[in-house]
This record gives structure tokens, sequence and C-alpha cells, in this order.
């Protein structure tokens, strides 16, 4: 009898388990009321009464050992288990979809990467300003039309219905950054400023009250208009694709002399003459020139010693362009019909 504890001993010690059927195996084998180890039990009828006491110990012990194997392994495999079905990479992903981002987001964005590959740095400016950076430096006379309360948000004015340096109101462009910027910092300066910008206006399909820009500032040594014309090149090509041609209009802003408007071929019909460039084969793009020298005066900057070009465009104009894009009032309404037509676009 004790042989054959020590040897069911060994059995159990070296029964291999690796999954729920081996377990299953062992415990029949073992456990079981017909397993090895209960017919052992129905024997020890027959062991001598003297060697009852010792061949007892050593039974339960087998038993006790076979039974502590057992549930050790079933906790093992349970817990692999849970263990198996969260890691379970097969799985469905998670099914909170992802948002998209706005395209006048991507639009930014993918301006922003195409001049700071060209070493332009990215500037940014209050939204509520003062008269002094959104006019006054940038050379507007006292009685320019942008000024009147039709065109401009104010939150405080002065003086009545005078224009005065120290309103505050919401910048209509951000030009303001620049000026900040110019009287910050030294030059050389190549910057660009996005953000939002606000303007009275009835909203249609054509205009908004708010809308995004960016501005784009250059000032150093020896700038000169090629150096404008060639920077605006790259820009459209990069933006619009290789095919793409500008051209310039001649035009005027109280802050750059001289000054232009820029087109670009359309990229509808490719410059054929269609109805969204209205049969030109042009749209227009953006306002650009060379810094006024008042304008750089006005910053603390020797315009005998320095020149510098500036452009400026609408967001949401050069998102129209690039996506056929035809109503502006879409971009603000958030309708995810809308918004999901950008989901490729990752930028
Ligand atoms: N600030 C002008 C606008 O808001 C754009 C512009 C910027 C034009 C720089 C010329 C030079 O329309």
């Amino acid at each position: 009898m004790k042989e054959r504890i020590a040897e069911l001993r060994s059995e159990v010690d070296n029964f291999i388990i690796d999954g729920d059927a081996a377990l299953e195996q062992y415990r029949i084998a073992f456990l079981s009321k017909k397993g090895k180890i209960s017919l052992l039990f129905d024997d020890f009828r027959n062991v001598p009464p003297e060697a009852k006491r010792e061949t007892g110990l050593l039974l339960n012990e087998l038993k006790q050992i076979a039974t502590e194997r057992y549930n050790d392994f079933r906790e093992r495999l349970a817990m692999t288990d849970t263990f198996q079905s969260t890691a379970d990479l097969s799985m469905p992903a998670h099914p909170f979809g992802e948002g998209t981002r706005h395209p006048i987001s991507i639009v930014r964005n993918e301006i922003i990467g195409i001049f700071s590959r060209i070493g332009f740095t990215v500037s940014e400016g209050p939204e509520i300003e003062d008269d002094n950076h959104v006019f006054t430096m940038l050379n507007f006379a006292s009685d320019h039309p942008a000024r009147d309360m039709q065109d401009t948000f104010y939150i405080e004015k002065k003086s009545g219905s005078e224009s005065d340096p120290h309103d505050v109101l919401l910048r209509t462009h951000t030009s303001s950054v620049q000026v900040r910027v110019m009287e910050n910092q030294k030059p050389p300066i190549r910057t660009i400023s996005p953000g939002r910008v606000f303007r009275n206006e009835a909203v249609s399909a054509r205009a908004h009250c708010i809308f995004h820009q960016v501005e784009g500032l250059y000032v150093a040594e020896n700038v000169s208009f090629a150096d404008l014309k060639q920077t605006l090149l790259y820009f459209a090509t990069e933006l619009f694709g290789e095919d793409v041609r500008i051209r310039l209009r001649p035009s005027f802003f109280p802050f750059t002399e001289p000054s232009a408007e820029m087109d670009i071929s359309c990229n509808i019909c490719g410059g054929k003459g269609c109805n969204v460039c209205k049969g030109t084969g042009w749209l227009e793009l953006l306002g650009c020139g060379m810094v006024d020298p008042n304008v750089l005066e006005a910053c603390g900057i020797d315009s005998s010693r320095y020149s510098g070009y500036a452009f400026g465009m609408g967001i949401e104009r050069a998102t129209m362009l690039k996506y056929g894009v035809n109503d502006l009032r879409l971009y603000f309404e958030n309708d995810i019909r809308f918004l999901n037509q950008f989901r490729t676009e990752i930028l």
C-alpha cells in the first residue's frame, strides 16, 4: 500500500496540466469517485490494523497534495483566461468614433506647415485690440471707412463717433499681431499670424462676422517685391498643386505700398473659365504688398535700412478654393454631414 501511495504521489507530481482539458483529465484520473486516490481509500479497509495509522496519514497527505495541485491550476487557468480576453488583439476596436478636424483647422495647419518650411515662425496676439494696433499704427487715416461702426465691432469708444487710438475693439485683421511683433522684435523678422478676426457684416454665403486669417510678414535688409512674388508662388503651388498659376493685380491697402491682390488660376476649370471663376479663369486669394515705411517707423524700425513685405488671406476663402466649398456659413454650422467629408484629412 505504501508503495502504491508513493507511486501515485509521483504520478500526481508528473502529470502535465497545460490547459482546461488536461486539468479535467487530472481530476478524473485522481480525484473523482472512481479516481486512483478514491480506489486506494477503498483498499484502505484491507490494511492490517497495526499499519493503519501510518498508511492513513500518507494517504490523506496524498489526497491533500493532489487536491491542492488541482485548485492551484484551476485558479491559474482562470486568470490566464481573463488576461487573454482583455488583450485579444483581434477584438473589434473601441466603439467610440474619432472626431474629425474642422476644415478650417486642416487648412490653417497646412498653411502654417508651408510657411514654417521656409523659416516663418507663428505669432499670436489678442482678439480684443485697441484702435492703435488695428488701425493707427497701420497707417489708416483717422477718417478711413474701416474705422466706421458699420465695419468694426467696438467694445469701448473713447470719444463719441471720433476715432481714438485708445478705442477698444475686436480686431478686424491679424495685421495687428504683426504690429506687436515689429514693436517687440528687431529685424530680420519672418512670421505668420493665424487667428480669428471680426467684422460687422451681415451673414451670408459670401460674408461672415467672424472668420479666420493668416497674415505674413517679412522684414529685413533689401527685401524686394520679387521676394514677395516668389514666396507667394511657392505657397500657392504647395497649397493648390504644381499646376497652379498666380497673377498679381495692383490694389490698395493703407499699410502697404505698392499693394496687390493675388489670384490663382481656377482649380475647377484649370483657367479655361467656368461658373466658379465667373468665366475669368482666376480666383482671388489674398492681399499683399511692400510694408509702407510709415508702418515700419511707427513700430520703431528704421525704414531707410529695412524693407519688408506683407500678405494676408482668409482661411475660409482658401478652404473654399481648395475644397470647392460654396457657402461660408457651412463652416460655422457644425453639420456633421459637412464635417465628415474631411475625415480622411489628418493634418
Ligand atoms: N490685412 C488685410 C486684410 O485684412 C490683408 C493684407 C495683409 C493685405 C497684408 C496686404 C498686406 O484684408
